[in-house]
């Protein structure tokens, strides 16, 4: 089970991982919130956070630990004596994790040698409906995809992660859990049609020639025509695995359709696609830091992606993008009007009064504040979105 550790602030540069529990100062003020990723900070913002909460007093903060932090850090920690087990991140549980990949694994070597998907059908159904309820149940996401990351199937794997990631984003923009089974099982399904590609192709271990490109390009139409022989009647599950490479400004395909056009399943599974794909090692490249992941995603919110997809995906990192309201840590509500780039916790805000005047209306359009310069005014927490 993944448990917490209490790590030492001057042992910070070692290790990487979330931030499990509110970091305070003694007077009340946050100094870093629950859920913060350290894999999204440099060595000097690293530095720059030890020397504060230093300044703070604060001198142990509990981390969930990421498998490639400094092992010997885990072992002097416990050696000491000097840890403490604090709740875990719910994360999807491993078996039904392993059953879902070994599944969409039958499912798609059956399909490629030929094979009727109906019968197969059902058992993924089964585990779908499972897999929804534990992704509803879940509070954060991101540690259950690394952890199903650890093997090396990226057509399965890939196809999972889309499945929770799409799972857990429908859960929080779409009412309904019926909708989310869907989407699921749109996620486990939606690059179906590569089982069509040839494999020379799927498996060049360098970019594609602009031919290659074109045959790669047809997996969409190729998994919807597969799941129409399999009888897969339903809209959203044909939806996603048609139109999951669209895009907002209609350069996507196959249809090339734009913004709202485009299903908001086919909408949501864009995001996890690209997110998890780009966040992933292949042959032929190493995945990107998650924060230029999320980056990238940020920069291409309009063009490419659902604005709601993206701010709900960044959200779900713990981070506050353009358009989140927030709580400071002086009891003020703010609006995120801008990313700082490198300091996704600490972006630019317009202040917009006190909790009360705010929920009577009586918000002011206050003035802007670049909380880079403010050491002393945090993002508390996030309250809400405009986009809502
Ligand atoms: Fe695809």
């Amino acid at each position: 089970m993944l448990q917490a550790i209490r790590v030492p602030v001057k042992e910070l540069q070692r290790c990487s991982g979330i931030v499990a529990e509110d970091v305070v100062s003694n007077d009340k003020a946050l100094l870093l919130p629950r859920g913060s990723n350290l894999a999204l900070l440099d060595d000097r913002a690293i530095n720059i956070l030890k020397g504060k909460l230093i300044s703070e007093g604060v001198e142990y903060i509990n981390i969930y630990l990421h498998n490639n932090s400094d092992a010997s850090l885990i072992t002097s920690i416990q050696d000491e004596n000097d840890y403490q087990s604090v709740p875990p991140y719910r994360q999807i549980d491993k078996s039904l994790a392993e059953m879902a990949l070994y599944q969409i694994n039958d499912i798609y070597n059956r399909i490629a040698k030929g094979e009727a998907l109906s019968e197969l059908y059902e058992p993924l159904l089964n585990t779908a409906r499972v897999l929804t309820q534990e992704i509803l149940e879940s509070e954060a996401i991101t540690l259950s995809l690394y952890k199903v990351k650890e093997r090396d199937e990226y057509t399965f794997v890939h196809s999972l992660n889309v499945s929770l990631l799409s799972g857990f984003l429908a859960g929080k923009l779409l009412k309904g859990d019926s909708v989310t089974e869907k989407i699921v099982i749109g996620g486990l399904l939606h690059d179906v049609g590569k089982t069509r590609i040839p494999l020379e192709i799927l498996n060049k271990p360098c970019p594609l020639t602009a031919e290659e490109f074109a045959v790669m390009k047809g997996h969409p139409l190729l998994g919807f025509g597969i799941l129409r022989e399999a009888r897969i009647t339903d809209e959203t599950i044909l939806n996603v695995t048609l139109f999951h490479h669209e895009r907002m400004d209609g350069k996507g395909y196959p249809k090339g359709l734009t913004g709202k056009d485009i299903p908001v399943e086919a909408r949501i599974v864009a995001v996890a696609d690209v997110f998890d794909a780009v966040t992933t090692n292949r042959v032929y490249r190493s995945g990107v830091s998650l924060y230029n992941a999320i980056s990238l995603i940020i920069k291409d919110t309009g063009k490419h992606f659902d604005p709601k997809v993206s701010r709900e995906l960044v959200s779900a990192l713990g981070l506050y993008p353009p358009g989140t309201i927030v709580e400071l840590s002086d009891g003020n509500i703010a609006v995120v009007i801008a990313c700082n780039e490198g300091d996704l916790f600490r972006p630019t805000v317009k202040l917009m009064g006190s909790w009360a005047e705010v929920t009577s209306g009586n918000g002011r359009d206050g003035k802007v504040v670049n909380l880079r310069n403010t050491p002393n005014l945090y993002i508390k927490k996030a309250v809400g979105n405009f986009s809502k």
